[in-house]
């Protein structure tokens, strides 16, 4: 191997390893607010406090996506909340509903506003 395919091979290891570790969401925060507003806030609510218009009809109450516990959560663990739902919730999936740009986006717009606080 010369030094050149050792070099890419180095570098694309080492870019696929910041992607894992720094948790970087692809998303774009204003197309996920759109996203949210359509989709999210009536049970989620416009603070994202999990209080919407439709969660006093809910026994399964919305997740507080302000709170630590959402917070502690990783992009893929939440992704995944998005995308399959939640068993035994009115958390439907979202998949075939959303393309997975717009999860993305939804996504960061909810770490815009909570943040993630797992340190990377
Ligand atoms: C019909 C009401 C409803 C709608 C609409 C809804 N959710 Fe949920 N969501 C819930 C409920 C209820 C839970 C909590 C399930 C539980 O207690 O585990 C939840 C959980 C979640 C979680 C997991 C939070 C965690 O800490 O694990 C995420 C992320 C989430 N919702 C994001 C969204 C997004 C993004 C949308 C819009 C694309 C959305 N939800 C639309 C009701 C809803």
């Amino acid at each position: 191997m010369n030094i050149r395919v050792i070099l890419s091979v180095l570098l694309l290891v080492m870019g696929c390893a910041s992607w894992v570790t720094a948790q970087t969401v692809r998303g774009n925060p204003q197309a996920g607010q759109v996203v949210y507003e359509k989709n999210c806030l009536r049970c989620h609510g416009a603070q994202l406090d999990g209080k919407g218009p439709d969660s006093q009809d809910l026994i399964v109450q919305p997740a507080n996506l302000q709170s630590p516990i959402t917070r502690s959560k990783s992009d893929w663990e939440l992704l995944v909340a998005i995308s399959n739902g939640v068993l035994f919730s009115p958390m439907h999936s979202f998949r075939g509903k959303l393309t997975d740009q717009h999860m993305l986006d939804v996504l960061s717009y909810i770490r815009a506003v909570s943040p993630s606080d797992i340190v990377s």
